[in-house]
């Protein structure tokens, strides 16, 4: 679907290199079918070095909203005019409006993991043993999301042990009293409650992100996802076979982060459930 819209509908899109494979206008799509919604919703493909220019003749031209996608986050957190607190403490946006005032910047990302863990799978976050492996974007927009909701203890292990020793130095008020660690992935023995893989190792398919035993026994949640019917992630692969009672993937964080989005540009939330299960049914893209 083209950005340009027909008629007055309202035009949304999701700006990435590469947007090919988004399954954005397919949620969108159906959140506003079930709301009511008049809008519509496209990709918007640009080059690596024309974010800006992109974005700028996106809402220029009338548009009224954008996702923001890899590897532009960090890009639109320094582009839009106003920064809400989650995008600036994540430095990261992933969701845009655009009102007479100008252009404002959200991140939904860490909404959206907490609701799909919580909300959707029950999987509790307070007092729980946490494991984030990452230090990257992914790992950075979700740290205070996760350290709101109190857990027990939070580790942070990354290949690079530098990178997640920056992140945790920058959270400073934001551990809120919990029992925040630095480790190598090999080094992290657990035991935990829920390891989280934010790493983008699966895009190499690699699922081996950490030590055997910190993933056994715990839940496990990649922040990636698969998509059809019995599809499952490298990282979820292998966390089962290394003894993980239930890995889930990111398929449902993706879906999450984006009803906050349109609640965010409509002012409703739509029902996630019906939309994460016709994805998993393998709903076509739009
Ligand atoms: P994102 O914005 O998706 O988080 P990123 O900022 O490039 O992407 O971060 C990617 C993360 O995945 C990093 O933590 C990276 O580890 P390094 O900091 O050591 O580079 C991690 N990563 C990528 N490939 C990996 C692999 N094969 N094994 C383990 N970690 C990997």
């Amino acid at each position: 679907m083209s950005p340009d819209a027909p008629g007055h509908a309202d035009r949304y899109a999701v700006i990435g290199h590469p947007v090919a494979h988004s399954l954005s206008p397919a949620i969108h799509a159906m959140f506003a079918e079930q709301t009511g919604q008049q809008l519509v919703y496209g990709k918007l493909p640009a080059p690596r070095d024309g974010f800006a220019s992109t974005a700028s003749e996106f809402f220029a031209s009338g548009g009224s909203g954008l996702n923001v996608t890899l590897p532009f986050k960090q890009e639109a957190a320094a582009w839009v005019d106003v920064l809400d607190k989650a995008a600036g403490d994540a430095k990261a946006v992933n969701t845009i409006s655009c009102d007479p005032g100008g252009t404002r910047g959200y991140n939904t990302d860490g909404l959206g993991l907490v609701r799909d863990l919580t909300e959707n799978h029950g999987i509790p976050i307070a007092g729980a043993r946490v494991l984030i492996v990452g230090a990257g974007g992914a790992t950075q927009g979700v740290l205070r999301p996760l350290l709101a909701l109190g857990p027990g203890s939070l580790t942070v292990a990354n290949r690079t042990v530098s990178k997640a020793e920056a992140l945790v130095d920058s959270l400073s008020h934001a551990s809120r009293g919990v029992s925040v660690e630095v480790c190598a992935p090999e080094a992290a023995a657990g035991p935990y409650d829920l390891v989280v893989n934010a790493t983008s190792a699966g895009l190499e398919g690699v699922g081996r992100v950490v030590s055997g035993d910190a993933v056994a026994g715990a839940v496990c949640y990649d922040m990636v996802y698969a998509t059809g019917p019995g599809a499952v992630t490298a990282f979820c692969d292998w966390a089962l076979s290394a003894g993980s009672p239930l890995a889930v993937d990111g398929l449902g964080m993706l879906v999450e982060q984006a009803a906050e989005a349109f609640l965010i540009w409509r002012g409703v939330r739509p029902e996630t459930a019906p939309v994460i299960d016709a994805l998993r049914r393998g709903a076509p893209p739009v």
